[in-house]
């Protein structure tokens, strides 16, 4: 990865204040985990409109929990990789100067330890009741079939599904994040889904130093600060280091 002095010192600059990074899916990539809209994208393979809206629940919730149970299989086998471990080096090293906003709904930012992560679309381990409950919960091994609520409701995953809003406590917590941010990493992400596309923009109007990591273009690359062309795993390690780096200066 070689940085331009230009662009080394303004990321030196910026890594003295607070540091913001959001994730997608990419990041999970390189645990083998698929991503959505990339070459073997989900949305590519699989109808968002059959399994990823409140409406193909009410019609078919087996079908819809069969895939979110096979998604589960697959990422119950993949293990934290390289760039979920330098995010957690950098909350290590920075505290709550630093702040991890997800998209995904793997869990493995935190299975690499990260504490402080905002799950902006929620949790593939989570259920919560379609009736009047509202009951989330967090359930270690879940059954083949939608089980129900004590309220004879069924369960349904605690994902945001298409046209569904995010959680308003969640995204004002995510959108400070993102006006405090000197710094703003965006790792692995296509930045087409709002709102979580729209807070690199707000950190950028803000006046944060903007650095992207994909290995390829986005809608938010001409104007980032900087785009590195390389995976999570290849990229974070070399970034992290200079980000602490600066800040033990
Ligand atoms: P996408 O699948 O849209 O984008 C993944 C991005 O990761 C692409 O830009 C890839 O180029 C990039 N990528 C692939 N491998 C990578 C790697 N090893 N390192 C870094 N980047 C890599 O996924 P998201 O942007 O996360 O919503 O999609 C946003 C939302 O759309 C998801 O949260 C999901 C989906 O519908 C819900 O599940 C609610």
């Amino acid at each position: 990865m070689a940085l331009s002095a230009e662009h080394e010192h303004q990321l030196r600059q910026a890594s003295h204040g607070s540091i913001v990074a959001l994730t997608g899916a990419g990041i999970s990539a390189e645990s083998k985990v698929p991503t959505f809209r990339g070459a073997d994208g989900l949305w590519r393979r699989y109808r968002a409109e059959d399994l990823a809206t409140p409406y193909a629940f009410a019609a078919d919730p087996l079908t819809v929990w069969e895939w979110y149970d096979w998604r589960r299989g697959i990422i119950a086998a993949a293990l934290p990789n390289a760039g979920h471990h330098c995010l957690r080096r950098l909350e290590l090293a920075v505290g709550d100067q630093f702040q991890l906003i997800t998209q995904n709904v793997d869990g493995l930012h935190q299975r690499a330890g990260t504490e402080r992560v905002l799950e902006l679309h929620g949790n593939i381990w989570r259920t919560r009741c379609t009736g009047e409950h509202h009951r989330v919960e967090l359930m270690e091994q879940l059954p083949e079939l939608p089980p129900c609520c004590e309220c004879g409701a069924l369960l349904r995953p605690d994902i945001v599904w298409f046209g569904e809003s995010l959680d308003p406590g969640l995204l004002d917590r995510a959108f400070a994040a993102a006006t405090g941010a000197a710094l703003f990493l965006v790792i692995g992400t296509s930045a087409v889904v709002t709102p979580a596309a729209d807070l690199p923009r707000l950190a950028l109007a803000q006046g944060a130093f903007i650095a992207e990591i994909n290995p390829e273009p986005t809608i938010l690359t001409p104007i980032v600060h900087l785009s590195l062309r390389a995976t999570a795993g290849e990229a974070l390690p070399e970034l992290v280091d200079i980000i602490l780096d600066a800040c033990t200066q």
